[in-house]
């Protein structure tokens, strides 16, 4: 039976970190060691302010942090100390050359698997944690191989998939009692020694039942499912959330009521201005290149409804800021609250406010922007990557202070469901805004009677402006 005791992981993100505090915390015996290029990144996590905003986190990082977690640049030592190497590094959608748009970039897992050829000595079980295409397991064996066959120190590997299902705010409860832990290996004798190894170091907090063994592609290809039903469950709720802003139905209403079936569930029915989060959207791209290269047509374009749809109810949202507005929002001020992608995180990649604010900014209206967890840096960052510097400079400002940024608005647009946007006190705000005040929910955070009564004009996601709910729609 093979023993982890020492780990690496390369890749010091939103999943290497949480998951290797996790493991450290619940597994004393085992050490590990977190590297990743980013020496800025790792200084952070060396320090008292981590690069990471995560419940629960900074708790776990600081009982064994020095202890038998560590965090380093010395990928090359890393690699040769360990049992165990996780490869957590990004997968992002490539940006360039065939796949444009649609794949995801393997350049930087290749390159993990390049730094383990060159510096492996012994036996090693490496790890796919990051989201991958289904079969990348094997032209990271390839690359492994070639290594094995080249080297005279007794180098062994086998690759098992392990893809990661914690979600960004609950990240650490999402660890500690995971729904399920995936592990895909290869069937032979010594694939099957390196699975129950991997095993052996959840099983240490985590039931047994819960440590699910497949083969290495089913392995690869569920991650890639799990996000595509999760993202899909979201586009569904929000084009029936467009049925409602037409007819006078509610799509709060029509959620729970068809939640309440056993066979439907009420999780992820929340309707929204759209998913974001680095994963949903590369992820059901990926899958959907997968079917295209597969010559699946069909289920290609079955999977793509779900982005179209997705990319529609941020440009509906948009749309309708405007149209309430007059339908010019030029020179206007108006208050964007949250820009995170969802709340109890501060991370901002693929959020829905990066699109909202690049629409209203087309349209050049004056963007006040405050959200509790997020930097001006990394708000003004997003923004000139899909605007320019130019009228980010002369658009968007941003406050830290909610009441600061709603001080003369024509509107308020909340984009991210942070808990605090509901303690504030609107009355206060509508009385120094720029009248007639909007109020647009794009999260459902409020009742629309609670907020028409205080005096706003008010638009939520999935429920009909106060005239249509009234008399019904006639078709
Ligand atoms: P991230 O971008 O936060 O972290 C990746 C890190 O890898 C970066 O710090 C980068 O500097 C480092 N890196 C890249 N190439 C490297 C190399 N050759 N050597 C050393 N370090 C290198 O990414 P995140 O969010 O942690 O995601 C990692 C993977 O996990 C992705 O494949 C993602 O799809 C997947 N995933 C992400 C989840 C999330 O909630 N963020 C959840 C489940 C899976």
């Amino acid at each position: 039976q093979t023993v982890v005791r020492r780990i690496t992981c390369v890749g010091a993100g939103y999943v290497g970190g949480p998951t290797c505090a996790m493991i450290a915390y619940k597994s004393p015996q085992i050490t590990v060691t977190v590297v990743d290029m980013n020496k800025e990144r790792i200084d952070a996590w060396n320090s008292d302010s981590l690069p990471i905003f995560e419940p629960g986190l900074e708790d776990v990082v600081m009982k064994c942090r020095g202890t038998n977690l560590f965090f380093s640049t010395d990928v090359p030592e890393a690699i040769r100390s360990a049992d165990l190497i996780f490869i957590s590094v990004n997968t992002p959608t490539k940006m360039y050359g065939k796949g444009a748009g649609m794949a995801p970039d393997l350049k930087y897992v290749e390159s993990v698997a390049r730094s383990i050829a060159e510096h492996a000595q012994g036996p090693k079980i490496v790890v796919e944690k990051s989201t991958v295409p289904v079969k990348a397991a094997e032209s990271i064996l390839s690359i492994l191989e070639d290594a094995q066959r080249r080297s005279n120190n007794n180098l062994t590997f086998q690759v098992l998939s392990n893809p990661e299902f914690l979600a960004e705010g609950t990240a650490m409860r999402d660890l500690a009692s995971p729904d399920r832990v995936l592990i895909g290996g290869e069937d032979s004798e010594e694939g099957q020694r390196a699975v129950a190894a991997l095993v052996n170091v959840y099983a240490s907090w985590v039931p047994r039942d819960r440590i699910l063994t497949t083969k290495t592609w089913s392995s690869e290809l569920s991650k890639l499912v799990a996000n595509a039903f999760l993202a899909q469950r979201i586009s569904s709720i929000n084009s029936v959330s467009a049925i409602c802003e037409a007819t006078g139905a509610d799509v709060r209403e029509v959620a729970k009521a068809v939640g309440c079936d056993e066979r439907i569930g009420s999780n992820f029915l929340n309707a929204s201005v759209g998913f974001g989060g680095s994963c949903f959207q590369k992820d059901v791209l990926s899958l959907v290149y997968l079917c295209e290269s597969l010559h699946l047509d069909k289920v290609a374009d079955y999977w793509n409804g779900v982005i179209t749809i997705n990319n529609w109810q941020r440009r509906r949202f948009a749309d309708a800021i405007v149209s309430e507005l007059f339908n010019t929002v030029a020179g206007k001020k108006i208050a964007i609250f949250g820009f995170a992608f969802k709340k109890s995180t501060g991370d901002t990649r693929e959020s829905s406010a990066i699109h909202v604010s690049k629409h209203l900014m087309e349209e050049e209206a004056r963007l006040a922007v405050y959200d509790p967890a997020v930097t001006e840096k990394q708000m003004r960052q997003e923004l000139v990557m899909e605007t320019s510097e130019k009228s980010v400079n002369k658009l968007v400002t941003v406050f830290s202070d909610p009441y600061e940024a709603a001080k003369d608005a024509h509107a308020i647009v909340i984009l991210t469901e942070w808990e605090e946007f509901k303690t504030y006190d609107y009355a206060r705000m509508y009385n120094a805004m720029s009248h007639p005040a909007a109020f647009f929910d794009g999260r459902l955070l409020f009742k629309r009677k609670d907020i028409e009564a205080i005096g706003f004009h008010f638009f939520g996601i999935g429920s009909a402006p106060s005239h249509l709910s009234e008399v019904g729609y006639i078709l």
